[in-house]
C-alpha cells in the first residue's frame, strides 16, 4: 500500500467521489460485493429484487460434471445465529449450466464468478475446459471445500498436496485472462500453509471462508435433524471465524486478493473483512431472510467507507494490519500543557494513488 496522510473522518468527501472498484488478479470488478455461492443459485431469483448486473458480481451456485440431486432430506438446519446446510452439491450439471444459466446471467450483462466442484482432479481440469471461450465468465471459483461429501478425503482443502494438485489442474485447463480463486475450509490446524499451498500451485486469489463441519441432534426425535446427518455451518455465528482466517492468510500472503465470506449482513460486517485484508467479500446467508441484502451491504459500505473519510475502497484493504493511527487535536491552549494524543476512530487516510 502506497504512503498515505491523514486526517480527521468529518473532512470526508461525499460519497459520490467514492471509487468502489476492486481489482482481483487480473480483473477489475466495479464493485467489492458479490453474492456467495450456493445461496443465490445463479441470481435470476434475485434479480427480481434488484438489478443483479449493479453488483459486483455473481458467484454462481459450486457446479459438477453430471446432473446431482443431493443428499437426503431434511437438508437444513436452523442454528444459534447461523444455518446448518447439507445440500449435498445438487445441481443440474456443467453443460445445462452453461446453456441455460450462464447464459442468462451473460445477457443481463452479469460479471459471473462460476464455482466448480469435483470428485477428483480429473473432474475439475474437464469442468474448467467446458468454461472456455464463454461469454460473461469473470473468474472461476474452485470450490475444494464443500463439507457435504461423501468421505473428508474429499475434502481436498484439508490437505495441502491435493489442494495443490487441483488447483494446479485447473490453471493448466483455465482460459487465459480469467483469474482462479481456491475456495478454503477453515476445518484445518493452518490455514495459511493451505493458502500457501494453493498460491504456489499456481492459484490467482483465495475464498474464505466456505461453511464449517457442524450437526444439530432434534431433542423430539432424538436423531440427527439433517438427512446427511453432518452439513456446513454458516451465519453471523462463523463472521470471527472467517474474519481470523482472512488476517491470517493476509499476515501469510500480502500480495494475494482475497474474496472474503461468512455471515456478512450489513455493510459494517463487509467492512470488518476488509479490514481483515479482503479484496471483496461474498454475502450469503442472509439472502434467505432478505433477498435485497447483498445491494445494500454495497449500499452501506459506500456509506461507511466515506463516512470514515475514504475516496478509494482499495485504501481500506488490510488497513487493520496496520498499527492504530494517533491523532493529535488541534490544541486550543498551546501555551498551557502538552496536547493529548489520542486514539481517533474516526480518523481514516487518503491514499495518494
Ligand atoms: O452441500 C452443498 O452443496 C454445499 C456446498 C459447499 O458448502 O461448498
Amino acid at each position: 500500500m502506497s504512503e498515505v496522510t491523514l486526517r480527521p473522518a468529518h473532512q470526508a468527501p461525499s460519497a459520490p467521489t467514492l471509487d468502489m472498484s476492486t481489482r482481483l488478479g487480473s480483473v477489475t470488478f466495479p464493485n467489492p460485493v458479490f453474492t456467495a455461492s450456493g445461496c443465490a443459485a445463479a441470481g435470476q431469483e434475485l434479480d427480481q429484487f434488484f438489478d443483479i448486473s449493479e453488483l459486483g458480481a455473481i458467484v454462481t451456485k459450486s457446479i459438477m460434471l453430471a446432473p446431482r440431486s443431493g443428499r437426503a432430506t431434511p437438508r437444513m438446519a436452523e442454528t444459534p445465529s447461523g444455518m446448518l446446510n447439507s445440500i449435498g452439491l445438487q445441481g443440474p450439471g456443467i453443460d445445462a449450466f452453461l446453456d441455460k444459466d450462464l447464459a442468462w446471467l451473460a445477457s443481463r450483462g452479469a460479471r459471473t464468478v462460476v464455482s466448480i466442484a469435483g470428485g477428483s482432479v480429473e473432474d475439475y481440469a474437464k469442468l474448467t475446459t467446458k468454461l472456455r471461450g464463454r461469454p460473461g465468465l469473470a473468474m472461476i471459483e474452485v470450490n475444494i471445500s464443500c463439507p457435504n461429501v461423501e468421505d473428508r478425503g474429499q475434502v481436498f482443502a484439508c490437505d495441502p498436496a491435493a489442494a495443490a494438485s487441483v488447483i494446479s489442474a485447473v490453471k493448466r485447463a483455465a482460459p487465459t485472462g480469467v483469474p482462479v480463486f481456491a475456495k478454503l475450509s477453515p476445518d484445518v490446524t493452518d490455514i495459511a500453509s493451505i493458502a500457501r499451498a494453493c498460491v504456489d500451485a499456481g492459484a490467482d486469489g483465495l475464498s474464505v471462508i466456505n461453511t464449517l463441519l457442524g450437526m444439530v441432534i432434534d431433542t423430539d426425535t432424538m436423531r440427527p435433524a439433517l438427512g446427511g446427518v453432518t452439513g456446513g455451518l454458516s451465519g453471523p455465528a462463523i463472521r470471527p471465524v472467517a474474519v481470523r482466517c482472512v488476517w491470517q492468510i493476509r499476515q501469510a500472503l500480502p500480495d494475494i486478493p482475497i474474496l472474503g465470506m461468512g455471515g456478512i449482513r450489513t455493510g459494517l460486517d463487509a467492512l470488518e473483512f476488509v479490514l481483515a485484508g479482503a479484496n471483496a467479500v461474498s454475502v450469503g446467508t442472509t439472502v434467505f431472510g432478505d433477498p435485497r441484502a447483498p445491494i445494500r451491504v454495497l449500499d452501506e459500505l459506500a456509506r461507511a467507507l466515506s463516512d470514515r473519510g475514504f475516496e478509494r475502497f482499495e485504501d481500506a484493504i488490510g488497513l487493520a494490519h496496520k498499527p492504530p493511527v494517533l491523532y493529535v487535536p488541534e490544541d486550543p491552549d498551546p501555551i498551557g500543557d502538552e496536547p493529548a494524543v489520542v486514539f481517533h476512530p474516526s480518523v481514516a487516510f487518503e491514499g495518494d494513488g
